[in-house]
């Protein structure tokens, strides 16, 4: 199998669609990585599915490096990007490249920050630094706030036609991909079709060049997924279970038998 790297995903635009995932531990990177997923994000969804926190908001620096590095030891072909959470990028850029460096350093071979034309001037020095920068632009979850919940974006023209300034920014400053998060099909296209760089999409319908599924939401380990998601695997019964049988087996003394 090849190393997915930055120049890997800017071939595969036009020939290749990409199916990227999330992972944030050791076991389900490795595991992700032997089936083939070319790029898995240390997402700052690890706060909903791995902390209990109601947004991403929460998630800081010392999360964020802990789960990189352990993605990174369980990752060997796939590319690795960690997501730069809430509050390591919006307190000035020297701040930001610090941030970024760390990711680096603990393992990742990129980053993701959301935003688009204003983080360019913050994507144009990562890039100069050697730091490839994954864009991600439409709903952006860190804005939770601003959006009043996490809704769908670019349903307007106008709305629209920003997405689109965005991501026509985004990649003029250096971005090797950009995600496109939660907005109509149509306006995903008209990105797709517009930019010469990947556009990975999460909620975004099927034309753009690759997918993002949350490594939960596709395992089926949580139950209630957004209405986009395809469950491949429906692991929650499954491990809950085990867990049962487990508990049931040690009380009754089936188990251990010897
Ligand atoms: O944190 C996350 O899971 C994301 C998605 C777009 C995949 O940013």
């Amino acid at each position: 199998m090849k190393k997915w790297n930055v120049a890997a995903v800017r071939a595969a635009k036009g020939k290749t669609k990409l199916g990227c995932c999330t992972a944030y531990d050791t076991c389900f990177a490795r595991l992700a990585d032997e089936a083939g997923v070319p790029i898995i994000l240390v997402g700052d969804s690890l706060g909903m599915n791995c902390l209990g926190y109601e947004t991403t908001l929460p998630v800081n620096m010392s999360d964020t490096l802990a789960a990189v590095a352990a993605v990174a030891r369980g990752a060997k072909d796939a590319m690795v990007v960690g997501d730069m959470p809430f509050g390591s990028y919006q307190c000035g850029d020297d701040e930001a490249v610090k941030n970024a460096v760390a990711i680096i350093k603990a393992g990742a071979e990129a980053v993701k920050l959301e935003g688009g034309a204003s983080v360019c001037s913050l994507i144009r020095r990562l890039t100069t630094a050697g730091i490839p920068v994954l864009a991600h632009v439409g709903m952006t979850p860190q804005s939770v706030n601003e959006y009043g919940g996490f809704k769908k974006q670019g349903k307007t023209r106008e709305a629209a036609e920003k997405v689109l300034a965005d991501a026509k920014a985004v990649e003029e400053a250096g971005a090797f991909a950009v995600t496109l998060e939660c907005i109509p099909s149509d306006l995903a296209a008209e990105i797709t079709a517009a930019l010469k760089i990947v556009t990975i999409g999460i909620g975004a319908g099927p034309v753009c060049d690759a997918q993002w599924l949350v490594m939960h939401d596709l395992l089926g380990l949580n139950e209630k997924v957004p209405s986009f998601v395809k469950k491949y695997a429906d692991l929650a019964p499954a491990v809950r279970g085990a867990f049962a049988a487990y508990v049931k087996e040690v009380a009754d003394g089936t188990f251990p038998n010897s």
